[in-house]
């Protein structure tokens, strides 16, 4: 399968990023290492987590997501082989992105995945408070010391970006290389609105809610499924006249390929101009093995085409 660049950056990646945001909440560690294991069997390299995830869960000791993922690098020994991504400011609080949160967070954040290094380490939300000098200053000795190899920006409005941009440019600081905003089928506005610049700044994209908390895969479809996982809660916005547009879509081209809803989601995501890889979690090794399917599907311009018009 083809490998993709993530923007300018020296990050090359297959398109499929493992959502770390499950583990601690609906995968305890045991279910995790095998769905890491799986993950990396079909493959694929790049693992998304958050100093935050899931700090939602009542009792979880905070960073319970990273934890996990350190014990298993530790466990297999594969940390060079592989592409962590983790966040700051997850509470996105104010004040979130300023020195000494950064300082805090990336030292807390180490420690828990047991590395000395994080490959991509993003702004998890804007800071209204902190000024993008003393972000992106703070991340300087970060990426001078090789501690943060790359440096992204979750959630950020294209103003936001170049303003962070431009501040690079004129404070001789390190730039945002990745984005990571919210892109599905049926939520496709907050990436629509980026596409400017991601194309201007020559930006990677690593999008979140792939399967939109698993509408997508087609398991939800009247509000009595929305039992069928501890998730089903956060689906029950999708189901409406626009999202059932978009499940009859999904069935038409699936039916094509002997595929699943899930499967065709994460193939038209592949396809998308600006996208580099599709997150998407998964709660077990045979979700993993159908996103690892998903992703390699090739859809042709009808299909395609069928998809995006569902539901506009
Ligand atoms: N930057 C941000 O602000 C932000 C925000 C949210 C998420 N994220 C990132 O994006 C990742 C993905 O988000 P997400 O997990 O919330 O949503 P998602 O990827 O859209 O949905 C994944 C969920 O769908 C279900 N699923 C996956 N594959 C399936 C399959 N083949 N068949 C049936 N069901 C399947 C699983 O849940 P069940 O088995 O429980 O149904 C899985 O946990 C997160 O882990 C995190 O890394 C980032």
């Amino acid at each position: 399968m083809d490998r993709r660049p993530l923007g300018r950056s020296e990050l090359v990646i297959e398109p499929l990023v493992l959502g770390g945001n499950v583990f601690g909440w609906t995968v305890d560690e045991a279910e995790g290492f095998k769905i890491l294991d799986a993950y990396v069997d079909a493959g694929f390299t790049a693992i998304d987590t958050a100093e935050g995830y899931p700090n939602w869960v009542p009792g979880n000791p905070p960073g319970m997501s990273e934890t996990i993922i350190g014990k298993w690098m530790k466990a297999r020994g594969n940390r060079e082989a592989l592409h962590i991504f983790t966040k700051v400011n997850s509470a996105n609080k104010p004040g979130g992105l300023s020195a000494q949160a950064i300082h805090d967070g990336v030292e807390a954040s180490l420690a828990r995945l047991q590395t000395d290094y994080i490959d991509l380490y993003f702004s998890h939300w804007p800071d209204p408070e902190t000024s993008h000098e003393e972000t992106l200053g703070a991340y300087d000795p970060l990426v001078r010391s090789g501690r943060v190899r790359v440096l992204g920006a979750s959630n950020y409005s294209a103003q936001m970006v170049r303003d962070a941009q431009q501040t690079a440019i004129v404070k001789t600081l390190p730039r945002y290389d990745v984005l990571q905003p919210r892109f599905n089928l049926y939520d496709r506005a907050e990436f629509a609105a980026l596409a400017d610049v991601v194309a201007e700044q020559e930006l990677g994209t690593v999008v979140y809610y792939s399967l939109a908390a698993g509408f997508l895969t087609g398991k939800y479809r009247s509000k009595a499924d929305l039992g069928k996982s501890p998730r089903g809660g956060g689906a029950e916005k999708y189901l409406d006249a626009k999202g059932l547009a978009i499940l009859a879509a999904l069935d038409t081209v699936a039916a094509a390929h002997d595929a699943t809803p899930a499967e065709v989601s994460l193939a038209w995501l592949v396809a998308q101009k600006g996208v580099s890889a599709p997150i998407a979690s998964a709660t077990s090794v045979e979700q993993v093995q159908s996103l690892a399917k998903g992703v390699r599907l090739k859809l042709a311009d009808d299909e395609l085409k069928l998809l995006t018009d569902a539901g506009q």
